[in-house]
């Protein structure tokens, strides 16, 4: 099967193809040379992996590659509300898995576990200095542009979206842009035939406290949105993939 093939493809193939591509200018449109069958079969071959085989570590460069499809994810004012925990350490982990019921065996077992953080509604607000920041040390706006988008930020969170009503409206806004880059990991990983787990199975309060605990991860700033495992299967799958039609998920107006 082509995906065979794409499995091969390590992450310094697929950079030096995408300068070679793209070279100084990215404006030209990407010349896709991945085909839609492997494009799909990598999705077939995602699935969210119960149990890692603790002998098999993903390559320093592969899990380079799978982290920088998240950082370069995109997110609502660009304002990437999210840090990503890279814990490696075994005991670390345990300190997790205590309040993980969804990743008993994965943590222990995966090579990389990444613990995906989103920014609380504090340095969210389009008021905080945080933002400010963010726009001139980051984006690299000019005065002018960022005192207007400001201006757009705080209709967008005030009118808009209507965010501003209570702190869960703002947290769970943050928590849709964090999402973004999990999906780009697991779909980068499973291209280049890495296995994963998604796991949102955890005490959100107990783990908030472990990660402050044991981590020094501030709660004022940062709240734990999910937990990515990464690694190489045990056994494949124990059933198949099941998900509703196409019919029952679309509905067309032309
Ligand atoms: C946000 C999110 C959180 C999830 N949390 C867990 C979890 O805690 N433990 C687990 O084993 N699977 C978890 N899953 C995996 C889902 O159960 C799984 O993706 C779904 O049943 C579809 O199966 P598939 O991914 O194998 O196709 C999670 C998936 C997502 C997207």
């Amino acid at each position: 099967m082509a995906f065979s093939r794409l499995r091969r493809v390590d992450a310094r193939d697929l950079s030096c193809y995408i300068i070679a591509t793209f070279g100084d200018n990215l404006s030209n449109a990407f010349d896709m040379t991945i085909s839609k069958e492997e494009i799909l079969a990598a999705f077939q071959f995602r699935h969210a992996c119960k149990e890692f085989d603790s002998e098999k570590r993903i390559s320093a460069e592969d899990f380079d590659f799978i982290l920088e499809t998240a950082r370069l994810s995109p997110c609502s004012f660009g304002l990437e509300p999210w840090k990503f925990l890279i814990v490696q350490n075994q005991q670390l982990r345990e300190r997790l898995r205590a309040h993980c019921w969804g990743a008993q065996k994965q943590l222990p077992s995966a090579s990389h576990v990444i613990v995906g953080l989103q920014r609380t509604p504090l340095t969210l607000r389009y008021d905080s200095p945080h933002v400010q920041e963010f726009m001139r040390q980051v984006q690299n706006f000019p005065e002018d542009v960022i005192e207007l988008r400001l201006g757009f930020l705080e209709t967008f969170q005030r009118e808009d979206f209507d965010l501003l009503g209570s702190e869960r409206h703002l947290l769970d806004w943050a928590g849709k842009q964090t999402y973004i880059p999990l999906a780009n990991m697991m779909t980068a990983a499973a291209l280049i035939g890495v296995d994963s787990c998604p796991v949102e199975g955890f005490s959100l309060a107990k783990l908030t406290q472990a990660l402050a605990d044991d981590f020094g991860v501030d709660p004022q700033i940062w709240r734990p949105t999910y937990l990515l495992c990464l690694g190489y299967r045990k056994q494949p799958p124990s059933r198949p993939k099941t998900r509703q039609s196409m019919a029952a998920i679309t509905e067309w107006f032309d």
